[in-house]
């Protein structure tokens, strides 16, 4: 088996498989956040990765390689994917993580579950890593496999980022199996985080309930140093931009409003469909600003975009049925003939349609209820080349610390938010173009080839 010095280890790889008329499926590489990030430094450097394919009871055996890596499917069963990925990972850890916005369930069967299928990635990186290789393990999917990893091979550099946030020590501690997660996580050399905070709840987690030792040099843990820290990711700035100056783009951002009535102005919201990103609090802020007569559907429009995600997880389904109604609601209490308040796609949107929403708006509103980063955020900074543009921010999103020129807002705060969105749709032009300027100097000089850098530069100790 052919071995590499540098492996990814994410749940899922890069790519997406669709099967042709002929019954032979075509891999191509997918366009989620992730593989956004990783691809401009993994491409042509022989770097492997591992992750599920994305097809459950059916594993290519091989699969091309992607831009010079190496793809190493790791099979996921029906069982695996309703107990480890619906179940553990995205119904205990996913709302435990994100301030139990939803209560998180446990079951022991979805914990057996998560801990066999790391184990499986454990062993298929094991396999794929040359000796001395680094090793970098993402997210919360994947906790158990740094310390599983070690343990068969004592050889390697081991980095794990977790990119949602991590949460504070009183709500991890409710965890039935918080001291295997912990362990798992000591088992890298170097923990990283989106935030200072996620490394100190972290820290804090592994004195209490292992009684680690924390210096100033890292965590003490079985005679071993593990190094933590604070890594925000970004994206591919040079890659939106070129995609927003394209003339392409500009004609269908023109094209956009004028399909939307050629408002004065136009407000969009794009989200993957989840509780966490506050789109019902936002529809609310909406409809009263409606109400009052604050905002008018003949001259303001909204456009939603929820993209579909993990649609059998029962607070998802409840959720996207929720947001339906209301917005069906929205428009039929406040809309004209042929002017909506609110447009509603509920569907994923290619990355150069989203580009020229993002050209078309005049204000994007990103106010999720807690946030690892949100790189929608940063992408719609870094598509304003023309310097226009406002943005409204969560308080409780990662891309809030660094990006301090938007219009900062509590989510929970209903009143509050809409003087924001009033503050941020009646601003001085040249105010918003300030603060704009502000912030795509911020993501210009932080993308995440430096992000990835500055991660594998402290793992690596070089
Ligand atoms: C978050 C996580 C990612 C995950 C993404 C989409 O950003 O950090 O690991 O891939 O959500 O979620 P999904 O369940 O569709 O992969």
């Amino acid at each position: 088996m052919l071995t590499s010095s540098l492996v990814v280890v994410s749940s899922r790889l890069p790519i997406d498989g669709t099967v042709t008329p002929d019954g032979v499926t075509e891999w191509r590489r997918d366009n989620g956040g992730l593989v956004r990030a990783m691809h401009p430094i993994l491409r042509d450097t022989a770097a492997a990765w591992v992750g599920w394919s994305g097809r459950v009871d059916d594993t290519p055996t091989k699969l091309p390689d992607l831009d010079g890596m190496h793809l190493h499917p790791v099979p996921l069963s029906t069982a695996d994917y309703e107990d480890y990925y619906e179940g553990f990972a995205n119904s205990t850890l996913w709302p435990l993580y994100h301030d139990a916005v939803e209560q998180p369930a446990h079951h022991r069967r979805w914990w057996e579950a998560y801990h066999r299928v790391n184990q499986r990635f454990a062993e298929a990186t094991a396999r794929v890593a040359a000796k001395g290789a680094v090793v970098w393990v993402q997210d919360y999917h994947l906790q158990l496999v740094p310390a599983m990893l070690r343990r068969m091979r004592p050889d390697l550099r081991i980095g794990f980022f977790m990119h949602v946030s991590f949460p504070p020590g009183e709500l991890f501690m409710q965890l039935p199996r918080r001291v295997e997660l912990l362990e798992g996580l000591l088992g890298a050399d170097l923990v990283g985080f989106q935030r200072p905070g996620g490394a100190r709840n972290f820290a804090w987690l592994a004195g209490h309930a292992l009684r680690a030792r924390n210096t100033h040099r890292g965590i003490e843990y079985e005679g071993r140093l593990i190094r933590t820290g604070a890594f925000p990711i970004s994206i591919n700035v040079a890659e939106v931009e070129t995609l927003a100056r394209n003339p392409r783009t500009i004609a269908r951002a023109k094209q956009l409003r004028a399909d939307l009535g050629d408002p004065a102005r136009v407000i969009l919201a794009v989200d993957r469909l989840d509780y966490i990103k506050g789109i019902e609090q936002r529809l609310k802020v909406y409809r009263e600003l409606l109400a009052d007569g604050r905002i008018k559907v003949t001259d303001t429009v909204m456009v939603q975009v929820a993209v579909p995600s993990r649609q059998r997880v029962g607070h998802y389904r409840d959720l996207a049925e929720r947001i339906e109604r209301e917005v069906g609601r929205i428009n039929g209490d406040f809309g004209k003939l042929g002017a909506a308040a609110v447009h509603y796609l509920n569907q994923a949107i290619k990355p150069p349609e989203l580009v020229a929403l993002y050209r078309a708006a005049d204000v994007m509103a990103v106010t999720p209820l807690r946030d690892g980063m949100n790189l929608l955020a940063k992408e719609y900074v870094a598509a304003r080349v023309d310097g226009g543009g406002a943005l409204i921010l969560s308080e409780f999103a990662g891309s809030a610390a660094e990006l301090k020129h938007a219009y900062l807002v509590n989510p929970h705060d209903v009143d509050g938010t809409k003087d924001t969105f009033i503050q941020a749709l009646e601003a001085d032009p040249a105010d918003n173009r300030k603060r704009m300027r502000a912030m795509r100097r911020h993501v210009h000089a932080h993308d995440v080839q430096r992000w990835a850098h500055s991660y594998l530069t402290a793992l690596t100790g070089s």
